[in-house]
C-alpha cells in the first residue's frame, strides 16, 4: 500500500483569518447535545447520489465539509434543499459525470462519489484528491476495487475516468480483499455494489460505525447487504433503489472530543445522543487515566474529570474497533498533563503528529520518534499563540486551551470549522471561556507560514 496520510487533512482549505481566544482553567458542567457524525453524512451524501428519487437525510450536522459536498452534488445537477439539520436530496438528474476539481480538491471525501456516478451514468470522472501538505493520497484500493467489478479505470491529466464497458451498463459482482480496511474504500465499493448484476464480497472490510450507517442508509433504499461492522460485508445487487427518510448517527469523533473536555477541564458534565459502544476504545482510556464515564441512559454518558491529576497511559491508533486516529490528538491534548510518562503510537496514518509542536508551544513535553510521541506528564500547559495544521488537530489545542493558564489564540479555524459543528457555541453552555476574534498582526514567521 501507498503511503498513508491523514484524511482529515485532506483539504487545504483557504486560511481563516479569524482566531479563537480561550481563556482556560474554567470548570465545565451542564450539558452538551452531539451532532450528526460528520463522516456519515459525507458517506451518505455521495451514497444519495445512487437514488432516482427524493431522500430525506435527518441530523446532518451544519459543517464547512457537508457545505462543500453539497456544493459538489449541485455541481452534478443535483437538487439541495437545506432546513436546520435535514437535509433534502433529489439526484434524479445527475447533469455531469465530472466532479469539479476546484471542489474535489477542498474535500477529499468527496472522491466517494465516484461508486455511485458510475453506476447511476456508467461513468464517472473524479479528480485524484492530490497530495497535501503531509503528503500523498492514495485512491488505489477505491480504483482496484472497481476494476474487480468490471469497470474500465484510468488514471489521466490527474483524473480517474471510470466507465462500465458494454451495453449493460451495470457493474459485475466481484469478491474484493482490501490489503487495508479502508473506510472510503469499503464505502466506495459498498455503494457501487447496491445496483451490480450479482453478489459482491468485501473482504477484510472497514468495521467503524460510520460503514455501518451507511450501509443502513442503502439499505433502508432497498438495497441488500449483510456482514456491515464485520470484516466480511455480502452485497447482492438489485436493479433499483426507492426514496428513504434516514437519520444519521451522532458523531462518536465529537463526543469523544467533550468526553476528553471535561477530562481535561477536571469538570463533570453529560453528553447526549450518544451511542456508547462506538466509543468503547475511547471510554476505556479515559477509564485507565482515572476519569469516571457514566452511562445515564441508553445514548446518554456523563463524564466526571478526576479531580486528581489523570494517569498516564499508551495509546496505539487502529482500525475500527481499535483506538480511532481521529482522537490521537486531543488524546494528546489530555496526557500532556497526565502524571507520568506516555507513548502515542500512529499507525493508520504516516504523518499524524504534526499538533505537538504546537502543544509545546503551551509548554507541553513531547518527543517524537517516527510514528510514536513520548509524552511526559508536565504540572501545567500555558496559553500561547498556536496554530491549528489540520482538523483534530485544532481540536487538541482548543482542549489544551480550556485546561492551560491564561490565554490561548488558536489561529487557522477553518480546520476546525471543517468538522466541528457550532464548538465555541457548545464549549460556552457549558461554562468554558472563549471567543472569535479578527487576528491582529500576525507575524507570519511566528508559525512559519508560507507568505502568500
Ligand atoms: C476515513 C475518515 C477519517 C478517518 C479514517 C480512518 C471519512 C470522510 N474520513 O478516511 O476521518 O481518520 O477513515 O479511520 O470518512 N489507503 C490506501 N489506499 C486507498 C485508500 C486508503 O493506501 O485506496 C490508506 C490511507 O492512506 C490510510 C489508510 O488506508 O493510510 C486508511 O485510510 P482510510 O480508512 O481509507 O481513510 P479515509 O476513508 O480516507
Amino acid at each position: 500500500m501507498s503511503a498513508r496520510t491523514s484524511p482529515e487533512s485532506y483539504s487545504q482549505p483557504e486560511e481563516d483569518k479569524s482566531v479563537l481566544r480561550v481563556w482556560g482553567k474554567s470548570p465545565l458542567q451542564g450539558q452538551v447535545k452531539i451532532s450528526g457524525a460528520k463522516n456519515s453524512a459525507l458517506a451518505i451524501m455521495a451514497g444519495a447520489l445512487l437514488c432516482p428519487k427524493d431522500c430525506h437525510l435527518r441530523n446532518v450536522p451544519t459543517l464547512v465539509d457537508v457545505s462543500r459536498m453539497g456544493e459538489i452534488l449541485t455541481a452534478l445537477g443535483v437538487k439541495l434543499k437545506r432546513n436546520n439539520d435535514i437535509l433534502e436530496i433529489d439526484a434524479r438528474h445527475i447533469g455531469q459525470s465530472k466532479a469539479p476539481y476546484e471542489l474535489v480538491s477542498q474535500l477529499r471525501a468527496s472522491f466517494f462519489v465516484i461508486g455511485p456516478l458510475l453506476t447511476r451514468l456508467g461513468v464517472a470522472r473524479v479528480p485524484m484528491p492530490g497530495g497535501c501538505a503531509i503528503g500523498a493520497r492514495p485512491v488505489d484500493l477505491h480504483v482496484r476495487g472497481l476494476q474487480a467489478m468490471g469497470a474500465d479505470v484510468q488514471i489521466e491529466h490527474g483524473t480517474v475516468h471510470a466507465c462500465i464497458p458494454g451495453n449493460s451498463r451495470r457493474l459485475k459482482g466481484a469478491r474484493i480483499y482490501l490489503d487495508y480496511p479502508s473506510v472510503g474504500a469499503t464505502e466506495t465499493l459498498m455503494m457501487a455494489a447496491t445496483l451490480a448484476d450479482g453478489e459482491t464480497i468485501i473482504e477484510n472490510a472497514a468495521q467503524e460505525p460510520e460503514v455501518v450507517d451507511l450501509a443502513n442508509f442503502c439499505r433502508a433504499m432497498g438495497a441488500r447487504i449483510r456482514g456491515a461492522g464485520t470484516n466480511t460485508i455480502v452485497i447482492s445487487g438489485v436493479p433499483s433503489l426507492h426514496s428513504v427518510d434516514y437519520s444519521i448517527i451522532p458523531d462518536r469523533i465529537e463526543a469523544g472530543t467533550f468526553l476528553v473536555a471535561g477530562a481535561i477541564t477536571h469538570s463533570e458534565f453529560s453528553l447526549a445522543p450518544i451511542v456508547p459502544e462506538h466509543l468503547t476504545a475511547v471510554i476505556a482510556k479515559l477509564r485507565a487515566i482515572g476519569a469516571q464515564i457514566l452511562e445515564e441512559g441508553p445514548n446518554r454518558l456523563r463524564v466526571i474529570g478526576s479531580p486528581e491529576r489523570h494517569r498516564a497511559t499508551d495509546i496505539e491508533t487502529l482500525p475500527y474497533p481499535g483506538f480511532p486516529t481521529d482522537m490521537q490528538a486531543q488524546f494528546m491534548a489530555l496526557l500532556t498533563l497526565s502524571d507520568g510518562d506516555s507513548v502515542i503510537s500512529e499507525t493508520v496514518f504516516e504523518n499524524r503528529l504534526r499538533h505537538v509542536a504546537e502543544l509545546s508551544r503551551m509548554g507541553a513535553d513531547i518527543r517524537v520518534k517516527g510514528n510514536h510521541a513520548i509524552v511526559r506528564g508536565v504540572p501545567m500547559l500555558s496559553g500561547a499563540p498556536v496554530l491549528a495544521t489540520d482538523l483534530r488537530a485544532s481540536a487538541a489545542l482548543v482542549l489544551a486551551a480550556l485546561a492551560a493558564d491564561g490565554q490561548t489564540t488558536i489561529h487557522g479555524l477553518q480546520h476546525l470549522d471543517r468538522g466541528y459543528d457550532n464548538i465555541e457555541g457548545k464549549l460556552r453552555q457549558l461554562g468554558a471561556r472563549l471567543e472569535r476574534a479578527q487576528a491582529e498582526n500576525v507575524d507570519p514567521a511566528m508559525f512559519q507560514l508560507q507568505p502568500k
